[in-house]
């Protein structure tokens, strides 16, 4: 299994945070546009050995594009692995501006319509089903009902492997707490998914010790939605860049910092979020690079207090 995934949050609608978005998408982001974009992704990411792909309810009609290019492509069942993620509800109305783009709701109730909305476009494909972005006060680690409902979908084979992924400064603590999780002493959980990048690595210490209890471990946001790249033109992130650019030694951002993450041996798979097919291709050719001791701890130098990368994230704007 290539340790390279593609995710489609960036193509899956026509609004995402990523940075660059007006310059990188076709200029009329219908439907057929983007299910277009996702196709010629989903085949470059095939044809580069890539074999597991990630979407979620909330990412606008990605679920309906995976499905139709696994549909057309025929593409034989033990050579992909499809995840996708419940508990957000996409509310933009295919708009990039829209006043709110995704509201979360972690309840028994969500879960039993989204996995029916799930399985009716990707059936028996979906290998994983992940809780989106859950949080220690959401309650739903805590939510008896709902616990024994996702093993319940494993155990009759809606899905594979129940998963969970992580958002925000507190995933640690979220990540902890779902290690332990147990249905009369059944473990529920098999894949975490978690941002992890050279900018925000805290969860590094939390992740080995999931991956060392056997579970899955997927990490998202690697290029951390595009400040590690050289497409970054925020201001604020010149003197980032000028580090970056000091101890890269003339390999792209973007590839350094995946290689960044797959040094790390607990990573299973890092998502690529790329946005077009040059950009996957960078990506797949990250997949040769080795990292020397002195660029590695160079890296691990630039990471910012959790509190701070979360922050600045959450002022991305949906373009
Ligand atoms: N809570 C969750 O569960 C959650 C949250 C976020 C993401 N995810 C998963 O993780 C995947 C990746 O996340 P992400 O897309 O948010 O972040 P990302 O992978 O860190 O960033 C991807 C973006 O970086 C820019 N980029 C990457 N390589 C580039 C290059 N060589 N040159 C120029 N720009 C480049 C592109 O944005 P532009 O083209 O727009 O510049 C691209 O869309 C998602 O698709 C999704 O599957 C899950």
């Amino acid at each position: 299994m290539s340790r390279l995934g593609l995710g489609l949050a960036a193509v899956g609608r026509p609004g995402y945070i990523t940075l660059g978005r007006s310059n990188d998408l076709p200029a009329e982001r219908t439907p057929a546009a983007l299910s277009a974009r996702a196709t010629e992704l989903l085949d470059t990411a095939r044809t580069g050995g890539v074999r597991y792909f990630d979407v979620a309810r909330s990412y606008g009609r990605a679920e309906e594009f995976l499905a139709r290019w696994l549909e057309e492509r025929r593409v034989p069942r033990q050579t992909a692995t499809v995840g996708s993620k419940w508990g957000y509800r996409y509310t933009a109305g295919w708009a990039v501006k829209a006043p709110v783009h995704e509201e979360k709701e972690l309840s028994l109730d969500r879960f039993t319509s989204q996995l029916a909305e799930t399985r009716a476009l990707l059936g028996d494909w979906l290998d994983l089903y992940q809780i989106h972005s859950a949080t220690l006060e959401s309650g739903c680690l805590d939510d008896e009902s709902l616990l024994r409902a996702l093993l319940r979908g494993r155990g009759e084979g809606a899905y594979r492997a129940v998963g969970l992924t992580l958002s925000g400064a507190t995933s640690a603590a979220t990540l902890e707490r779902a290690l332990e999780v147990r249905v009369d002493g059944e473990r529920v959980f098999d894949v975490v998914q978690a941002t992890f990048n050279c900018l925000e690595p805290s969860l590094a210490p939390s992740l080995a010790r999931a991956h060392d209890a056997g579970l899955g471990v997927i990490v998202k946001e690697v290029f951390a939605n595009g400040r590690l790249t050289d497409a970054n033109e925020r201001p604020e992130d010149a003197p980032l860049l000028a580090r970056l650019r000091a101890v890269a030694s003339g390999i792209s951002l973007d590839r350094l910092a995946l290689a960044f993450a797959l040094t790390h041996p607990f990573v299973d798979v890092a998502l690529s979020g790329a946005a077009t097919t040059t950009q996957l291709a960078s990506h797949l050719a990250a997949l040769e690079l080795s990292l020397d001791e002195t660029t590695r701890r160079a890296l691990r130098a630039v990471a910012e207090p959790p509190e701070r990368y979360w922050a600045t994230r959450s002022r991305l704007r949906w373009t």
